[in-house]
C-alpha cells in the first residue's frame, strides 16, 4: 500500500443495512463490509469479541486495541455500550492514516449511538490523536498515529479488534510479523477478534500460543474467526 492523504480517494458509500462506510480508491477496498457496516462492527467486534470477553471474565472494566482505527466505528459501539453497562473503557486505536474530522462527521453513524457519545467523540477526535482524552468518567481514547509496526506501547490489553484491510489488498498487515506484534500486546485471556478467518491466520495465532474457534460471521461470511491468548 502507497502513502495516501487521508482524505483522498476516499468515498462515503451506504452498504445494505443502510449504514455508511468508506471506500478507499488506492487500495480497492471498503473500510467495512458491503452487507452491512453497522451490523459488521456490531457482530463482530462488539458481541463476538468485548461482550464474550466480558462474560467470560465477569469484569467490569476493559482495556481495548484496535488495529485500524478509520473511522472509530469500533470504538463507538463499544463506548456506547459500556456506557449502558457502566463499565469502564481503555480504548487504544492505531491508524496510519488517520481520517480528517469531517469525514467522521459525514459517516452519520450518530444515529447508532447516545448523543452524548456522538457528540463528546466529535470533539476528541482530534485531540485524541497521540493524546489520551476522556470521553466521558468511564471511557479513554487514544488513537496512535502510527503503522502497526511502529506501534509501542507499555500497556496489555484485554481484547484485540483486528481490522485491517483484507489480506488480498493488504497482505503485510496478515502477516506472522504484524499479527505476533501487536498480539504481544494482549493480556493471558485475552481475546483476539477479526472478521475473517484463512488457514494461513488460524496457523499464525496457534504458533502464538492461540486457543482458536471459529464462530459465524457477520451478514455476508460464513464464519470469523475468534482466538484466545494461552500463556
Ligand atoms: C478496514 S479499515 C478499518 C475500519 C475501521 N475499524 C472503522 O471502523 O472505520 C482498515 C484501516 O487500517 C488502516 N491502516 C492501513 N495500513 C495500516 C498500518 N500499516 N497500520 C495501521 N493502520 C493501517 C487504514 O487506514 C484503515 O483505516
Amino acid at each position: 500500500m502507497t502513502d495516501h492523504p487521508a482524505s483522498a480517494g476516499l468515498q462515503l458509500i451506504t452498504t445494505a443495512d443502510g449504514s455508511n462506510t468508506l471506500f478507499n480508491e488506492q487500495v480497492g477496498e471498503h473500510y467495512h463490509s458491503t452487507h452491512g457496516a453497522f451490523q459488521e462492527s456490531r457482530h463482530v467486534f462488539l458481541e463476538s469479541g468485548l461482550k464474550f470477553f466480558l462474560e467470560k471474565s465477569g469484569q467490569k472494566d476493559v482495556s481495548i486495541l484496535e488495529i485500524g482505527f478509520g473511522t472509530g466505528l469500533n470504538f463507538l459501539l463499544s463506548a456506547g455500550y459500556c456506557l449502558q453497562e457502566q463499565l469502564s473503557l481503555n480504548y487504544t486505536g492505531v491508524e496510519a492514516y488517520p481520517l480528517p474530522e469531517k469525514l467522521i462527521f459525514q459517516t452519520d453513524y450518530e444515529k447508532y449511538l447516545p448523543a452524548e457519545v456522538w457528540d463528546k467523540f466529535i470533539k476528541i477526535y482530534t485531540p485524541a490523536l497521540n493524546k489520551t482524552q476522556n470521553l466521558n468518567n468511564l471511557c479513554k481514547l487514544i488513537i496512535a498515529a502510527c503503522r502497526l509496526l511502529e506501534f509501542r506501547t507499555e500497556q496489555q490489553y484485554d481484547v484485540l479488534y483486528f481490522d485491517a484491510f483484507a489480506a488480498v489488498h493488504q497482505p503485510e498487515m496478515w502477516t506472522a510479523e504484524a499479527i505476533e506484534h501487536c498480539t504481544r500486546y494482549l493480556k493471558k485471556d485475552g481475546v483476539f477478534v477479526t472478521y475473517a478467518i484463512t488457514g494461513n491466520l488460524k496457523r499464525i495465532m496457534k504458533s502464538l500460543n492461540f486457543s482458536i474457534e471459529k464462530v459465524p460471521g457477520a451478514p455476508g461470511k460464513r464464519e470469523m474467526l475468534r482466538a484466545v491468548k494461552k500463556l
